[in-house]
């Protein structure tokens, strides 16, 4: 069998051809999955960029390059930072370049907007080095949402609309620029350990309405967080209002947006059944995640306030996710009772017992001593015995008595007889 040549063969150190596509007259097509990824990443690890940045680990990979943790040698105590390190997966030059388009204007929109706004990475530099383009930006100590909105778990809706109130407020500095962030999803909102704020993070998908001209259309998202306009290449504010209301539904109903089903008719999310939520919130939802962009919120500032509307209503009504809170800590509070009873009842149960056996015990070796009850009862009972053991030995003595006159008797039986013989 001919191996063909070309298999096997490494490129940039990164990309390894598997096997061949399709062989057109022009040439032939190799697919270049096998990416060697495990030894591109160690020798990456402990490299220092620029003399100032050095590779800790590696936190992440996505499309257009690999992220990682690093620490910045040039500052006082070292504090840690993170790489991005522009490294498109795809090997198809067109995509490659609108990637480089994408990276550029990260570094661009984290050096705008995350020196304005605390829940946004400030940018710290961004350079070529040896070829390839890297961006450091602020690193974040916490963790993603993904560790809050888990799969089987149901959040509750206060909890929930919370959640998307602290989204929706860093979301409203970011549409105020005209931006659109096209990747919101639980892996790029981190919560920050310090002050438990949300921090947006991953402006490698953003767009600003009106960058990349007429006519080319670039779909970038993540499916399931991403509407229909934007799988056709035409987000809007909206389309970012839409992962947002995913987001919600997903911590409402435990599940992730594959699990969900969609009306055939209006391509709505169908999902109510699966949450215990409020018509009001679940109105908003419904509103935010509805196919066609143009009856969703236009912007997050609009979301926001459809909110803090809910969330106030809910506050002051009790029958609403107050009430429903109240009847949670009811229940909570009554369990907790139940189980103090029980043990409770356990306790007392048992030293009764232990002071029984305790009593009787006391009492049988302090008989002699202490003339009580039972020893009443128990001398009585001896008493009795012995009675009836002194009759029974009378009787005993009466037969042995008569057993003796009747052996006397037979005796003289016995002597009449032989008299008489
Ligand atoms: N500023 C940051 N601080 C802390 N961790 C970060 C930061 N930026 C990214 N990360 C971590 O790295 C992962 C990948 O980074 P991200 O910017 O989302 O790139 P991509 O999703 O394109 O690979 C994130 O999911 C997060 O865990
Ligand atoms: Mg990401």
């Amino acid at each position: 069998m001919s191996q063909n040549p070309l298999i096997r063969k490494t490129f940039r150190s990164s990309f390894e051809t598997v096997k061949v596509l399709e062989s057109p007259e022009s040439g032939k097509n190799y697919s270049l999955a096998s990416v060697i990824r495990n030894r591109y990443h160690q020798s990456f690890v402990r490299k220092t960029l620029r003399n100032r940045f050095e590779i800790i680990k590696q936190l992440g990979s996505g499309g257009s390059g690999d992220t990682y943790l690093a620490i910045d040698l040039d500052l006082p105590g070292r504090p840690h930072c993170v790489v991005k390190h522009f490294h498109p997966k795809d090997s198809n030059p067109a995509v490659g370049a609108i990637a480089k388009k994408l990276f550029v204007r990260e570094a661009e929109v984290l050096y705008q907007l995350g020196n304005d706004h605390e829940q946004i990475p400030r940018l710290f530099a961004h350079f070529d080095e040896g070829g390839d383009f890297y961006l450091v930006q602020e690193y974040i100590d916490g963790h993603s949402l993904t560790q809050e909105i888990i799969p089987g778990q149901r959040l509750r809706e206060n909890a929930v609309l919370i959640l998307l109130k602290d989204i929706l407020e860093v979301l409203v500095f970011v549409h105020e620029h005209n931006i659109i962030h096209r990747d919101i999803k639980p892996q790029n909102l981190m919560r920050r350990h310090s002050d438990g704020k949300i921090v947006l993070i991953d402006f490698g998908s953003i767009k600003k309405i009106g960058a990349l001209g007429a006519g080319l259309t670039v779909v970038v998202g993540t499916p399931g967080y991403m509407p229909s306009e934007q799988a056709k290449g035409k987000p809007k504010l909206s389309s970012d209002i839409y992962a947002v209301g995913m987001i919600g539904i997903q911590a409402l109903t435990g599940l992730v947006p594959s699990q969900l089903q969609e009306d055939p008719e209006t391509g709505e999310v169908i999902w109510r059944h699966h949450a215990q939520v409020s018509d009001a919130f679940a109105d908003i939802l419904d509103r935010m995640t509805c196919d066609r962009h143009s009856q969703r919120y236009q912007s997050a500032a609009e979301a926001l306030e459809a909110i803090n509307s809910c969330l106030l209503g809910l506050e002051s009504s009790p029958s609403g996710g107050q009430k429903q809170n109240i009847i949670d800590s009811y229940f909570l509070a009554y369990r907790n009772f139940i189980l103090l009873l029980g043990i409770g009842l356990g306790a007392s149960t048992s030293l009764i017992v232990i002071i029984l056996i305790y009593t009787f015990l006391n009492a049988s070796t302090l008989l002699p001593q202490q003339p009580t009850q039972l020893k009443n009862i128990i001398q009585k009972f001896i008493h009795q015995s012995q009675l009836t053991n002194l009759n029974n030995l009378n009787s005993n003595t009466e037969l042995k008595k008569s057993n003796c006159s009747i052996a006397n008797s037979t005796e003289e039986i016995k002597f009449n007889c032989l008299t008489n013989n």
